[in-house]
């Protein structure tokens, strides 16, 4: 199948750090592309290049066979949809009137914008009558993920990037949404790339799967592959690993219970606290081995992975 985004050996440094090393993968035309990692990897920063937010230090990037930095950066933009985790939806602009920025930007006249506008609220079980003049804020989280999405549809981009667009949401609601990415996608056929740092999540959505570890892609396949023949032993483990929820009502089992209270020699670890967020404690319990437990400011306890897992297990 035909490629339309190319990383050519791409390496990318903040201030002399190398949080990017020697990129090299192809998404083709027409796939849900995942690139999966924990906190920190540099999915975000592999994202941003694509539509021209950062560049990179070395190496090429392609779209449609020709280097990013040779277009019209705006131009460009103008045919990449964008979703983000935050779900920034404009605040003062009406569900219509969010839908439709790049529709008016292209120069679309009312009666096509309109139109579309309708069309893509079906499209995601938002009866337009009823949600077209409402304001983000008098939606669900949900819902304005929705419009989320269907606003970077909406001028029916070549690509869609999706920045971690669910992990704020509830475990219901981030459900339904993965779901309609899918159905969309099957019916509009568009490229998708999108990021998480949740496996389970990658292996749903995804036609083909990159792992990426500290700046390095580990690992590039279809979710079965990925699954049957994992590259290394990161890949393995981080199949092991299950859901936020699961770690925050560990979390909290295991302060009230007082388990796993042990003697702290280490005070070089991180610490967990009950406010700690859930997509924070996923990604914490992805990269390190163990942490402390502070309640009050006081740190009580160390927990480490192997006893979420044991504990886990436990509760069967
Ligand atoms: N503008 C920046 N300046 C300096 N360091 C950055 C900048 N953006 C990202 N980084 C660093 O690059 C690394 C990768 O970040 P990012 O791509 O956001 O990871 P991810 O999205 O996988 O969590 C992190 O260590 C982050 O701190
Ligand atoms: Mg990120």
């Amino acid at each position: 199948m035909e490629s339309i985004i190319e990383f050519k050996d791409v390496s990318k440094e903040f201030e002399g750090n190398v949080v990017l090393k020697d990129l090299n993968f192809s998404v083709k035309k027409g796939e849900i592309f995942v690139l999966v990692g924990p906190s920190g990897s540099g999915k975000t920063t592999s994202l941003k290049m694509i539509n021209g937010l950062i560049e990179p230090t070395d190496g090429n990037l392609y779209f449609k066979n020709k280097r990013i930095k040779d277009y019209n950066i705006q131009k460009l933009r103008w045919q990449i949809g964008y979703v983000l985790q935050q779900i920034a939806l404009f605040p003062t602009m009406s569900v219509k009137e969010n839908i439709e920025v790049i529709p008016d930007m292209l120069g679309w006249d009312k009666e096509r914008r309109n139109k579309r506008v309708d069309e893509l609220l079906k499209e995601v079980d938002m009866e337009p009558e009823q949600f077209r003049d409402r304001m983000p804020s008098e939606l669900s989280g949900g819902q304005q993920q929705r419009i989320g999405i269907i606003r970077a549809l909406a001028s029916e981009p070549d690509i869609v990037l999706m920045d971690e667009p669910f992990s704020a949401l509830d475990p219901i609601s981030r459900a339904s949404l993965q779901d309609l990415v899918l159905e969309l996608h099957q019916k509009l056929g568009n490229t998708i790339i999108f990021v998480t740092h949740n496996m389970k999540e990658a292996m749903k959505i995804g036609s083909r799967i990159a792992v990426m570890h500290e700046g390095k892609l580990i690992q590039c396949d279809t979710p079965e592959e990925i699954q049957k023949n994992p590259a290394n032993r990161f890949v393995e483990e981080f199949f092991d690993e299950t859901t936020d929820e699961v770690y925050t009502q560990t979390l909290e089992v295991l302060y009230n219970g007082g388990f796993y209270q042990r003697t702290i020699t280490d005070f070089n670890l991180q610490s967990l606290t009950m406010d700690t967020s859930l997509s924070e404690v996923f990604d914490l319990l992805a990269e390190k081995e163990a942490f402390i437990i502070e309640r009050d400011g006081k740190p009580i306890g160390l927990i480490n992975r192997s006893d979420v897992f044991r504990f886990l297990s436990q509760e069967g």
